[in-house]
């Protein structure tokens, strides 16, 4: 018998998209964790200032832009001068592996990641350590989804690691890792510590200065925001140390022939023409979410999460991959359906308009160690609905039947 209560958002008529039909049925759309909906007021901001930033002043449109900086600093406890825009998340992590990593890491040196990263936290970490001689390594993921403190302390006491990183949430297992503890036990051994925030931002409270972390990386368009915007918040003095990472517009203060000088933070890691419109647009984005409050949005997608674990549970056959309790996890469910591939699930599913993911989600040093090729993946928004999960479930036991699944 269901133990779950009633999730706490009801905001799907903010997000036009989710009223479309296609042949007849509702789109019912499980793939936030790729890549979330955008509500109205984002489009519109969007649409809105492409314009203005061609027609109008240069003056108007940077403010706005400079705006909304304030405005993602302060959604995600950070000050905006150590606020940094960049494409995406994987821009923000490379920044770091290039502009602080080339000069501070060197051979004999460990970078220490987990099993559980995408591969936008894993391959910046191994061009660099094959560029410097450093050493990758791993923390472990148990069978039930997690990390394990021991093993970092572990890792730590070597007095070889130079810096360990590490994501929020995982965006196949759902895990919530302990990123303030991590984060604190890190710069206890000194070393320096990152945060893959791609899928905390849009699922979590966050507090980039409470969870400690040396940076924190996000992505726009997990969190109800545009692609082609990522955020790396920074500590000052860190940030004020290192060098630059790309070149060239405003990331200068002066240019001679020879040499240059840089721009005050944040725009010393901000080269060339900025992304007025996705700048914005993110603004938007998390005024939207500000005003929803991320603890309603973690109750909401927690709640769901509970009933999706529970009615996934009453299918013979389903096994979900993870964390068992949805208070260790964020809003994302992978799972098996047995005798079927993953690809199969998802086609199957897709058919009756039941948008999953099935793949290796970035994430095939993970696969290895779950000693699968792919899984199905599920995952929620603040607009997602009991009734999405219910047409899930219905979903597989159709797919189930279809393959005479045992
Ligand atoms: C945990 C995690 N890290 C990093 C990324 C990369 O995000 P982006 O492609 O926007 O840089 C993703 C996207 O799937 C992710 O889920």
């Amino acid at each position: 018998m269901a133990t779950t209560t009633t999730p706490a958002l009801d905001v799907r008529a903010d997000f036009p998209i989710l009223s479309r039909e296609i042949d007849g049925r509702p789109l019912v759309y499980l793939d936030s964790a790729a890549t979330s909906q955008k509500p109205a007021v984002v489009v519109d901001t969007m649409n809105a200032n492409i314009h203005r930033g061609v027609y109008r002043l240069a003056q108007e449109a940077t403010d706005l832009f400079e705006g909304a900086r304030a405005r993602i600093a302060a959604f995600a406890g950070g000050e905006t001068a150590t606020t940094i825009f960049t494409r995406n998340a994987t821009e923000a992590i490379n920044l770091v592996a290039y502009a602080w990593g080339r000069e501070h890491v060197g051979p004999g040196d460990v970078v220490l990641i987990t099993q559980m990263e995408h591969h936008s936290n894993i391959v910046p970490w191994q061009l660099l350590c094959h560029e410097t001689g450093a050493e990758l390594r791993y923390l472990d993921v148990a069978d039930d989804g997690t990390l394990s403190l021991d093993q970092l302390d572990q890792e730590l006491s070597g007095g070889r690691v130079k810096l360990a990183a590490f994501a929020h949430i995982s965006n196949v297992l759902g895990t919530i890792n302990p990123v303030a503890e991590m984060a604190a036990r890190v710069r206890a051994a000194g070393a320096m510590s990152l945060v893959d925030g791609s899928q905390g931002v849009p699922q979590l409270p966050v507090d980039v200065g409470a969870v400690g972390a040396d940076f924190y990386a996000w992505t726009g368009h997990k969190a109800l925001g545009p692609t082609g915007i990522g955020v790396l918040h920074g500590r000052r003095e860190i940030l004020e140390a290192m060098r630059p990472f790309l070149g060239g517009g405003d990331m200068i203060r002066t240019v001679d022939f020879q040499e240059s000088t840089w721009n005050d933070l944040p725009w010393k890691f901000e080269a060339g023409t900025s992304m007025i419109a996705e700048g914005v647009g993110l603004g938007a984005a998390v005024d939207y979410l500000a005003a929803l409050r991320m603890d309603r949005v973690r109750a909401h997608e927690r709640e769901l999460t509970r009933y999706a674990l529970e009615r996934l549970a009453e299918l013979d056959g389903v096994r979900v991959i993870g964390p068992p309790d949805a208070d260790g996890r964020g809003g994302v469910i992978s799972f098996e359906v047995r005798g079927v591939h993953p690809h199969d699930v998802a086609e199957l599913l897709n058919r009756e308009n039941v948008c999953i993911r099935a793949g290796h989600h970035c994430a095939m040093p993970l696969m290895r160690r779950l000693g699968v090729p792919a899984t199905a993946r599920a995952s929620f928004g603040p607009y997602t609905s009991r009734a999405d999960v219910d047409a899930l479930v219905a979903s597989l036991g159709r797919t189930r039947e279809l393959f005479g699944a045992s």
